[in-house]
């Protein structure tokens, strides 16, 4: 009996994995981006790595906007190594901190004459229930309302660069998030999952709002799933054996950091999405997000709510 428990297991990790090797996509856009200037927010570790990783081998001068400067600098040692480009720079960006966001925006606005991408990669998972220095839920400021302020502050310099690209990591785990005015900084009830899930359904509801909003411009906006990954998103799991088996599951079945790097890495670089705006991509290629994803209702409103929140008026 115990033996056929442990077959039909084993079957099924290896059925996921080999469904996992076959879906999953590798970008095949040879463009170069000599001339670009991409920004990866969280480009220190994981997908934001290997994401800066590859637009560096491809001649992007790259920042990495990270909280860390010591995993900031490990980052841009490493990158440099890998791509022989040595245009990789570090400015600080805490994403918990409106503070942060605003000075690292004003020293983009002051030292870079145009910003090709911004990619809103920088999230975590599990971080508690307490608010930050700005009164918002920190899972919700870090992963939704920081990237919301950031992405608003450098939209003139997107504009002055266009056509230029936004990308925004969102989730498949957005399709358990609740869409509910009442909770938008998770007062009401919260728990981490829920933080999470909410917080990458507000990224792709910005997105469909402000591929509205730049209509007319040059600059799209999309959102990616990029797959499942053992990176460090995990690292906040609280048990040490629950933390180390889930990492250990996930790097044998699902996909490496480098493989679920290539689909923010097409929004990037490939001519073939040159236009694309508002949508929701996964393994390189445009799908369906959740329904609520989709209403542009829903979205606009989402907006005004979040601009109210972040404090941010279009005249800033
Ligand atoms: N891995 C997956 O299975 C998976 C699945 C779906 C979506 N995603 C999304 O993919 C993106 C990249 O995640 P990952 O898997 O590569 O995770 P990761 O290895 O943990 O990288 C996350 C990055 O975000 C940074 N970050 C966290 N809090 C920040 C803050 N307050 N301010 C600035 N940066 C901050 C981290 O910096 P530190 O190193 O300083 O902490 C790190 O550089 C995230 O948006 C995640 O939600 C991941």
């Amino acid at each position: 009996m115990y033996l056929l428990i442990i077959a039909a297991i084993a079957a099924l990790v290896l059925i996921v994995k080999i469904y996992q090797k076959l879906t999953c996509a590798f970008c095949r856009s040879s463009a170069h981006m000599v001339g670009k200037v991409v920004i990866v927010t969280g480009g220190n570790s994981g997908i934001g790595l290997e994401t800066a990783k590859n637009l560096a081998e491809r001649g992007a001068r790259v920042i990495l906007a990270c909280r860390s400067a010591r995993r900031a600098l490990a980052a841009k040692e490493e990158i440099i190594k890998f791509s022989g480009n040595t245009d990789v720079h570090y400015v600080p960006l805490d994403l918990s901190s409106f503070r942060s966001i605003k000075e690292f925006s004003e020293h983009i606005q002051k030292t870079e004459k145009r910003i090709d991408v911004l990619i809103n990669n920088a999230g975590a998972g599990g971080l508690g229930n307490y608010k930050t220095e700005d009164g918002l839920h920190v899972g919700m400021q870090v992963n939704y309302f920081g990237p919301f302020l950031l992405t608003c502050l450098l939209l003139p310099k997107l504009k002055s660069s266009a056509p230029s690209r936004i990308i925004n990591l969102s989730s498949v785990i957005h399709k358990y998030g609740l869409m509910d005015f009442d909770n938008l900084n998770m007062e009401k009830y919260w728990s981490d999952y829920l933080v999470y899930a909410n917080s990458k359904l507000y990224i792709n509801l910005m997105t469909l709002e402000l591929s509205e909003r730049l209509r007319g411009t040059e600059v799209t906006v999309n959102a990616v799933h990029p797959g499942i990954a053992a990176t460090n998103i995990f690292r906040n799991i609280p048990i040490a054996i629950v933390r180390t088996m889930v990492e250990k599951a996930i790097g044998f079945m699902f996909q490496s950091p480098v493989e679920a790097s290539q689909t923010a890495i097409h929004l990037a670089a490939a001519r073939e999405v040159a236009g694309v705006s508002g949508r929701y991509f996964s393994n390189c290629r445009q799908t369906q997000p959740s329904k609520i994803s989709q209403d542009l209702d829903i979205a606009k409103k989402l907006w005004t709510h979040s601009a109210r929140l972040v404090k941010y008026s279009e005249s800033d």
